[in-house]
């Protein structure tokens, strides 16, 4: 069954060079910080990065930037680029990557880019992944897509409210949709978020963590 991460809709992705309007209207809320990388420190991770086109978006706007993927060859261009690290790796199979001993193991990211492709099992690490004040900003095929056109598998198809009921009281939430774009670089039923990782850092006598611009980008 063809789906999200199936290589015919990578294929149509390495065509694609701009990044999604969403990733480019939330990156200006990615704040590079301290981490525990050293010199890479506040990098911006792309998880299942394809060609790369948010990868090298965000090292545009000044970020560096980890690029894991398990099939780098679109990646080669970047060999090189100081800011840019690139990992080979396979995010379903045998432990995860963020698992002790694996290549992101114990490693923190100020932001963290997932664009189409979606393996439930990894969300947790993900969310652990956070750097606090970390931006996670997804998107990916979302249910009601599979009235349309590929992907249809269930498991690569979030379902309503997926990300909300995931992330709600664990992170700020700071925009969500879900629903029909036909104007996307791919159409289809799109779930999207951005989502700060900071509840509970607060300077306010209400506990509650400042707003975001909702509309930083363009
Ligand atoms: C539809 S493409 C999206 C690429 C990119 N995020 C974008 O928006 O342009 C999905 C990507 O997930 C990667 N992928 C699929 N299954 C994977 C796996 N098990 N491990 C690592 N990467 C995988 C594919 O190689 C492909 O590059």
């Amino acid at each position: 069954m063809q789906n999200a991460n199936d290589p015919d809709l990578r294929s149509r992705h390495l065509g694609i060079t701009e990044p999604s309007p969403w990733v480019r209207r939330f990156a200006p809320l990615i704040t590079p910080g301290d981490d525990n990388e050293g010199d890479k420190g506040g990098a911006v991770l792309d998880l299942a990065a394809g060609g790369g086109r948010h990868g090298r978006y965000l090292l545009g706007l000044g970020f560096s930037v980890v690029l894991v993927d398990r099939d780098i060859a679109p990646l080669a261009d970047l060999t090189g680029e100081p800011r840019a690290e690139i990992i080979e790796a396979d995010l379903e199979t045998g432990a995860s990557v963020f698992a002790p001993g694996g290549p992101l193991a114990g490693r923190t990211f100020a932001g963290i880019v997932v664009v189409n492709y979606l393996h439930r099992a990894l969300m947790e690490d993900i969310l652990a992944a956070l750097a606090p004040g970390g931006v996670l900003i997804y998107e990916t095929f979302a249910s009601g897509n599979e009235r349309f056109q590929r992907p249809r598998n269930p498991d690569h198809l979030l379902k309503c409210g997926e990300l909300l009921d995931l992330l709600g009281g664990r992170l700020q939430i700071v925009a969500y949709e879900h629903g029909l774009d036909e104007t996307a670089e791919i159409p289809g039923v799109k779930q999207r978020i951005c989502a700060v990782n900071d509840l509970g850092i607060s300077d306010r006598d209400c506990a509650e963590p400042a707003p975001h611009p909702v509309a930083p980008g363009d």
